[in-house]
């Protein structure tokens, strides 16, 4: 642990905000639930749990519905079969769905497509029967490498409904990070596309795919999506146009029913060492999770709204309030291929608009951009639409949540801050927008059928006013099952700091009136724009540039991104004492390694490094100086004079980016 919970500057800057907005009569008459739902859980929230799972259409039913027995390892559900694309899907159509949209598709270019349950039925059922045709058997993992275009969905789909678990790998990544995760989860089949847009022309993803696979001799298929027209390399018995083979494919697929525990998918993301975490969720439990959430959080009412989850389908957002959730529920959802300015800086409210969005669910991130951009810009559009707002992917300051009511709410809606993680596999803590007021800031109180506490070091319970430790006291069905092929390092991640609980990594404080706060992480990981990173990962990417001797990495607060990387370099004395095109390349080098996101803003070339006497870098430290902070307590440093000697070089003003 570097730092406590009370070292983050949050603390100070989220009490001053004492505001509550609560629902307004009108939303509260017609909300889904009412507050009985809690005590109704809680009095026996497996119950609960089993009440939710009605949702889902089961080949067969189960026996038993939670098994702890073998903890931490769960099993919900236990003997019950299911297919998720079925309940995805065929089942709406069998109800008289078919004709309702699934999706309205909004190319970054301006294309546009409209897919309806029906549709999206038939392409999934052409997918299976294509995956099938290249060999694809229940229990073989495919990774999905893809832009926001509704082929990415029908990619996943197809793959549940044949038992295939997926594993998707955000399209911002590099042909590193894709081959890492090829390998772990060891898939022998890549679902891709030629490439997609982004900021207006066209981003290649194919050429990522080709190098990742230079290292990668099991993978006998790439299926590629042609969505840009744009050349590619091609392996002949190696890559296949998904248009030769898909669209010929029988309209008709019959969903085998698996079990409850059958993996559905494995999603990467960063632990506190270098190492990505495959993690790994299943059938029954996840998208009983998923469905129940996103109906109670968001208020959804799958005959009226238009649901629209502002984010990447690679990350866990997307899998869980783009896909599986909304689907399951029968929504009419809109997807957005491209960034938010392009063509200009009102697309994302001309969207709205055009739509009439009526659940908007976004990362504070994209809300502080607008927030830079002016009022100006929504204001040209009709949002009246609009009566649900979701932020997720980091603590919302209150400054963004109030523009973001006041500004695309209009004042009227609600919104939902909601906290959970990948490996939670749905939202864990979030107002119900008919019940709870909001206050700016806070996440406010565990869901339903979900306990969590906040404890101290030794892991007792802290009193209202007090902060810790996040962690969750009971197992959840959408839970993570395991890591992916390191069942040790499961237990050891999340369940050996306090024996018997969920440790979340998140530092959280619980005020006078027994609402909660999330206060950001506790260990190694950053927060980039809503994206969980770690600083190992990145200093191993540094250092495997022979430039480099040493590096440091950090989380520096950041006025956009919520937090950027920062990034302390010792170089060899063979690469001299740095200048820019130096720094350029270790940028370039660590975007070529991870991808983009994990580019450091800034670099700082240091002689040394601040140490404890047992050689851990204190992180701490470094982060008062990318924060032009006075440094902290250095009195448990090897050797104190560090800090003056780091200060002072960067003083010297030769290091900085
Ligand atoms: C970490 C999980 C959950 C999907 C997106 C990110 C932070 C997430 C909130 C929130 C405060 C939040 C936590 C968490 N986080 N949502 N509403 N308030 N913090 O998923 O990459 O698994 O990251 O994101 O620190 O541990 P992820």
């Amino acid at each position: 642990m570097t730092s406590s919970p009370d070292d983050r500057p949050a603390i100070s800057n989220l009490a001053r905000e004492e505001r509550r907005f609560p629902p307004s009569p009108e939303f509260v008459a017609q909300a889904n639930v009412t507050e009985e739902i809690y005590g109704r859980a809680e009095a026996d929230p497996v119950a609960f749990w089993e009440e939710q799972a009605q949702r889902l259409i089961w080949a067969q039913p189960w026996t038993e519905a939670l098994d702890w027995s073998d903890a931490p390892f769960a099993r919900w559900f236990v003997g019950g079969t299911l297919n998720v694309a079925y309940n995805c899907l065929d089942r709406h159509v069998e109800a008289g769905l078919g004709d309702r949209v699934a999706f309205y598709f909004e190319g970054e270019p301006g294309d546009t497509q409209v897919i309806t349950y029906r549709e999206l039925t038939e392409a999934v059922c052409q997918a299976a029967n294509a995956l099938t045709e290249i060999g694809v058997k229940s229990g073989d993992r495919v990774a999905i490498y893809m832009p926001v275009i509704p082929e990415t969905i029908i990619a996943m789909l197809a793959c549940a409904r044949l038992g295939a678990p997926h594993t998707v790998v955000f399209g911002g990544f590099s042909s590193e990070a894709l081959r890492t995760r090829i390998i772990d989860c060891d898939a022998h089949v890549v679902i891709t596309a030629d490439g997609g847009y982004r900021k207006g022309s066209a981003s290649a993803l194919k050429p990522a795919v080709d190098e990742a696979l230079t290292e990668c001799p099991e993978v006998h298929t790439v299926l590629v999506v042609r969505r840009t027209g744009q050349e590619v390399e091609w392996t002949e018995g190696r890559d296949r146009w998904w248009h030769e083979i898909v669209p010929a494919q029988p309209t008709t697929h019959t969903p085998e029913a698996f079990d409850s525990e059958h993996p559905l998918y494995v999603m990467y993301t960063s632990g506190t060492t270098g190492k990505p975490k495959g993690i790994l969720h299943t059938t029954g439990g996840y998208l009983t999770g998923c469905a129940f959430t996103q109906w109670a959080v968001f208020d959804l009412k799958p005959e009226t709204d238009v649901y629209w989850t502002a984010a990447d389908i690679g990350w866990v957002t997307g899998h869980s309030y783009i896909v599986y959730g909304p689907l399951a529920n029968a929504t009419t959802s809109v997807i957005y291929e491209g960034t938010p300015d392009t063509p200009h800086q009102g697309r994302w409210w001309e969207i709205v608009d055009k739509y009439k969005v009526s659940i908007l669910y976004c990362a504070p991130t994209a809300i502080r951009m607008f927030m830079k951009w002016g009022e100006a810009i929504p204001a040209k559009f009709n949002l009246s639409s609009l009566r649900v707002l979701g932020s997720v992917g980091e603590p919302i300051n209150p400054e963004a949540y109030i523009w973001y009511r006041k500004h695309i709410g209009h004042d009227r809606t609600p919104i939902v801050d909601t906290w959970w993680q990948t490996e939670t596999g749905a939202h864990m803590i979030s107002l119900l927008p008919g019940i709870t007021s909001g206050k700016p800031g806070a996440a406010m109180r565990a869901l339903p059928g979900i306990s969590v506490d906040v404890v101290d070091d030794l892991g007792n319970s802290v009193p209202n006013g007090g902060g810790g430790y996040l962690v969750v006291t009971k197992p959840w069905p959408a839970m993570l099952r395991t890591i992916w092929g390191d069942p040790e390092r499961y237990k050891e991640t999340y369940w050996s700091r306090f024996p018997g609980a969920y440790f979340a990594g998140d530092g959280a404080k619980r005020d006078e009136e027994g609402d909660l706060w999330l206060l950001g992480r506790v260990d190694d990981v950053m927060n980039i724009s809503g994206h969980r990173l770690s600083t190992t990962e990145i200093e191993s990417a540094l250092v495997s540039n022979p430039k480099v001797a040493e590096a440091a990495v950090v989380g520096a607060s950041d006025p956009l991104t919520g937090q950027a990387v920062v990034a302390f370099v010792i170089l060899r004395s063979e690469a001299g004492d740095g200048g820019e095109h130096c720094v350029r390349e270790l940028r370039e080098h660590v975007a070529r390694e991870i991808g983009k996101i994990a580019q450091p803003r800034q670099i700082m070339i240091v002689s040394e490094l601040p140490k404890t006497r047992s050689g851990k870098i204190m992180r701490r430290l470094l982060q008062d100086v990318a924060e032009h902070r006075p440094t902290g307590d250095v009195t448990t440093l090897a050797d104190t004079s560090v800090m003056e000697t780091i200060q002072a070089g960067l003083a010297k003003g030769m290091t900085e980016d």
